[in-house]
């Protein structure tokens, strides 16, 4: 029996399979870095979504850590390279949200592109404001897809029933891939100047980190609205919100943010911005699959089994 330190909240079917494989489930979530630290000596494996950062002061304190489990897709908050060091495996649950926040970003752009949220707001408030929140259609727009992986993928197959033009930039990704799924790849630099919509979807890593920068944003039509529900960082709030600010993008929606939780942001309470925190993976259908999969991959790794999703075995 090994002792499963759960530092985020898991969603019941994946606190199941763990404790059907006869582990003791410690459910500590809300600590500090230090407590966190502090729990979890003795620990066999921990379990965390996006708020832990799992770097190297914590994986030093985990004096009997075998597994990391990460509920969810990015990587960007465990020091993974620390991680091997150390000989922790690491593994996440690559599939489990990828319709959620494919979902979530088709979502936003129809949402930014016709105000929704300020128009709510505006007539909750008592307010009639008919012609303020005059929008733009997506019918024949050019929709710009920074990074092709799954997400990428699904917000194209989702988008394209609007009669929108697809293109899309990844370094990794071949154009005959993207053809077949009905998406031209261009450069980056013409992606920026040709899109009406640009839509992100890379991690967080030094290769993208404020890709979309004051200088390039400075490269987008300046009506073209901007959704990043991929990660803070790679969208450099205050250049954005300069950009909005000058009149040189039209709008911009974000549900991540470079610092999180983000109670503060250039781009809070604009009237061309759509704010939301971090919802993308909050679905009651992508929790039940981050908990099982993640879940199913502890219990393969402290059996001492191959596992799957392992991403430094
Ligand atoms: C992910 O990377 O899986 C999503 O951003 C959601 C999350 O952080 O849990």
């Amino acid at each position: 029996m090994a002792r499963v330190l759960v530092a985020e909240t898991l969603a019941d079917a994946g606190l199941r399979l763990l404790s059907a494989a006869g582990h003791d489930i410690d459910i500590r979530t809300g600590l500090s870095p230090d407590e966190l630290r502090d729990a979890i000596p003795g620990a066999q494996a921990l379990v965390v979504r996006s708020a832990t950062q799992v770097d190297v002061d914590l994986l030093a304190a985990g004096d009997s850590l075998v597994v990391v489990g990460r509920a969810g897709v990015g990587l960007d908050n465990v020091d993974v390279a620390a991680a091997t060091e150390r000989g922790v495996l690491v593994c996440n649950a690559p599939f489990s949200n990828v319709v959620s926040a494919a979902e979530m970003t088709v979502a936003l752009m129809l949402t930014l592109a016709r105000h929704i949220p300020q128009a709510h707001q505006a007539l909750s408030d008592g307010r009639w404001e008919r012609s303020r929140w005059g929008g733009m259609e997506i019918y024949r727009k050019t929709v710009g897809i920074l990074g092709l992986g799954r997400v990428g993928r699904l917000v194209a197959q989702r988008i394209a029933p609007f009669d929108v033009a697809l293109i899309a930039y990844d370094p990794y990704v071949s154009a005959e891939s993207a053809r077949a799924a009905g998406v031209d790849m261009v450069p980056f630099e013409e992606l920026l100047a040709r899109s009406d919509i640009i839509t992100l979807h890379m991690p967080r890593t030094a290769e993208t980190a404020d890709l979309l920068g004051a200088e390039n944003l400075a490269k987008c039509r300046p009506h073209a609205l901007i959704v990043n529900t991929a990660r803070g960082g790679i969208l450099d709030e205050a250049a954005a919100a300069q950009a909005l600010e000058e009149g040189r993008l039209g709008g911009v929606a974000v549900d991540v943010y470079a610092t999180e939780p983000a109670t503060d942001s250039p781009l809070f309470g604009r009237p061309d911005v759509v704010a939301t925190p971090h919802l993308g993976a909050s679905t009651t259908e992508a929790q039940d699959r981050a908990g099982t999969q993640i879940a199913e991959q502890v219990n393969l790794a402290l059996a001492g089994d191959p596992v799957p999703y392992a991403v430094n075995a």
